[in-house]
């Protein structure tokens, strides 16, 4: 172990550690996109370490990263072949503990991606048990099943790849005869893990610790819904076959059983000091299913998923807002707003293109309202109790791309799905720093490599084109981060009322026993409304002029307003 890892840093835990969660707004980087100090078109953990002053005076409190595990990167990195390894494309662990470290001293907490549903197919176990053919007890370890039909020609049962296809791919025995199956919920190469085998169980254990004990403050779990399969992987049948967001999540997803181990894993992270956290990635099919992976001795957060699927029209908004807290009250946990991540198109693109169309859209749609929408819909969020996720780029205003050629696609959805699904590169392209022309200054290699193309039109969106610049969406995010931190009654969890509106505008206050009152009105229609006006004007998404005692308030802005 070198020097570095031996004084690995220990937790921002010098800051008081009292629920600093339950209102964080947390900022998910994306590390092949963020930032490439190396020049080789790939961002990696030295470039996000530069740029994390950038992050601190955007007014984040933490960085959420997604893996930068050794990866063959069938699934960018989803696909983990070593959980304690840094892969050379992001640099090395001591870069991981320098990273961790120099984000403390800024004040930010670190949050890193745990991706225990399924390895990589190069993992050591898989390979092992490919090795060993039917007969290794370590196939135990993984869903390993003889096939059906005369000759085990046929998958073990009718369960179908979130990435589109069978879930189960036939191996090769060791003798090149064709072997048993193995279950894979996403890629061919990202096999599922068997959370029943204790084994699976006490490796995910250390892995906690490793991380743990290098100073992580937490982790975002990935597929936190899938670890338990029903039991004999019975088929979908009649079930809504593998539908995310369906009422029914079938028998490979949303298991009660998958509580027993966050149950674990709490009494892990309360080991530690400072808070450490694990955030569910669960696409439970309700709010109430969600808020099961949230109760007092499981984990801190559950991404609220109904909300970033939520059209820009307001009775949906009001319904899934009111139903969040609600969900939320009996097991006290935060609301976990979130609009857009590295898995779905962009919000600045979901609301230039009609309702309707899912969170995976391959047209760009109206931009300019798609903006309007989007910069209206952040400071919508940013007023609600709870905390907030930040997906790199979003506080730039960026669209998705939607026009990438098909051989620079990496998705392996695109692929797998035949081209009709899977358009998620357009949310991962690596974002604009500065300059008038590619890389940006991604990397600062002229006319330097970018592993997926960026736009030729992304000059004006770049970090250096909008700083400074009052109606720019990076400083829109400056100043409500800003404000959300300093406003006492932004503070509260669960203080939210609504008050009395016109259709299509929501109008909620939020209010502190010893502070003025916060007010947000969001009106969600394509017509300005009039308002009675509710206080002092502190911001808004868009120009709004407070008359003394109405305004007018243009189609699809939010405006913040406080009664001090
Ligand atoms: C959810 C991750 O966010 C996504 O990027 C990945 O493809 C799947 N889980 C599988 O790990």
């Amino acid at each position: 172990m070198s020097q570095l890892l031996a004084a690995a840093h220990p937790p921002a835990s010098s800051r008081p550690a009292t629920d600093w969660w339950r209102e964080a707004v947390i900022y998910q980087v994306y590390p092949r996109s963020f930032a490439d100090a190396d020049g080789d078109g790939m961002g990696d953990l030295p470039g996000i370490t530069s740029r994390l002053p950038y992050l601190r005076d955007l007014g984040v409190d933490a960085v959420w990263l997604s893996p930068f595990y050794a990866s063959p990167q069938a699934d960018a990195g989803y696909d983990v072949a070593d959980y304690r390894v840094v892969d050379p494309m992001f640099g090395t662990l001591d870069d991981a503990v320098v990273l961790i470290g120099a984000a403390h001293r800024l004040g930010l907490r670190i949050l890193v991606d745990l991706v225990p549903n399924h390895c990589s197919d190069q993992h050591a176990w898989f390979q092992q048990a490919l090795r060993e053919g039917p007969a290794s007890r370590i196939r135990e370890r993984f869903h390993f099943r003889d096939g059906k039909g005369k000759h085990g020609e046929l998958p073990p049962n009718d369960w179908e790849s979130v990435f589109g296809g069978p879930a189960w791919t036939r191996t090769k025995n060791p003798d090149g005869t064709p072997g048993q199956w193995y279950l894979h919920l996403f890629a061919p190469q990202q096999p599922d893990f068997n959370w029943k085998h204790l084994a699976v169980r006490d490796e995910f254990r250390s892995i906690l610790r490793f991380w743990l004990d290098l100073g992580v403050d937490g982790f975002r779990i990935d597929v936190a819904h899938g670890l338990v399969k029903a039991d004999g992987l019975p088929d979908l049948g009649d079930h809504e076959r593998l539908k995310l967001l369906g009422n029914d999540a079938g028998p490979c997803f949303d298991q009660d059983g998958v509580h027993e181990i966050y149950r674990d894993w709490h009494t892990i992270f309360a080991e530690y000091d400072g808070e450490r956290i694990g955030v569910a990635e669960a696409w439970a099919p309700t709010l109430e299913r969600t808020a099961n992976y949230v109760r007092p001795d499981e984990l801190h957060q559950a991404f609220n998923f109904q909300y970033l699927a939520t059209a820009w029209q307001a009775q949906p908004l009001r319904d899934v807002i009111e139903g969040t807290l609600r969900a939320m009250r009996p097991v006290g946990a935060p609301a976990t707003w979130v609009l857009s991540n590295h898995d779905v198109t962009r919000h600045a693109t979901r609301f230039a293109n009609p309702p309707g169309l899912g969170t995976q859209i391959r047209e760009a749609g109206d931009r300019e309202l798609g903006l309007r929408r989007a910069r209206a819909a952040t400071l919508l969020m940013l007023a609600l109790p709870g905390s907030a996720y930040i997906y790199q780029g979003e506080e730039l205003g960026l669209p998705d791309v939607t026009d990438l050629p098909d051989e620079v696609r990496q998705d392996p959805a695109y692929f797998r799905g035949a081209g009709q699904d899977g358009f998620r590169d357009g949310c991962r392209v690596p974002i604009p720093w500065s300059g008038t022309r590619a890389p940006y200054g991604f990397n600062s290699v002229e006319d330097g490599p970018s592993w997926l193309p960026q736009p030729d039109t992304w000059a004006a969106l770049s970090v250096e084109a909008q700083t400074g610049d009052p109606d720019s969406t990076l400083e829109m995010y400056r100043s409500a981060l800003a404000l959300r931190r300093d406003h006492p009654a932004l503070g509260g969890a669960d203080n939210l009322r609504r008050l009395p509106s016109p259709d299509g505008v929501l109008v909620f206050e939020r209010t502190t026993d010893d502070g003025p009152a916060f007010l947000c009105t969001v009106n969600v229609t394509d017509a300005p409304v009039t308002l009675p006006t509710p206080g002092r004007l502190l911001m808004a998404s868009d120009r709004v002029t407070a008359g003394d005692t109405h305004t007018v308030q243009p189609a699809d802005t939010t405006a913040w307003w406080t009664t001090a």
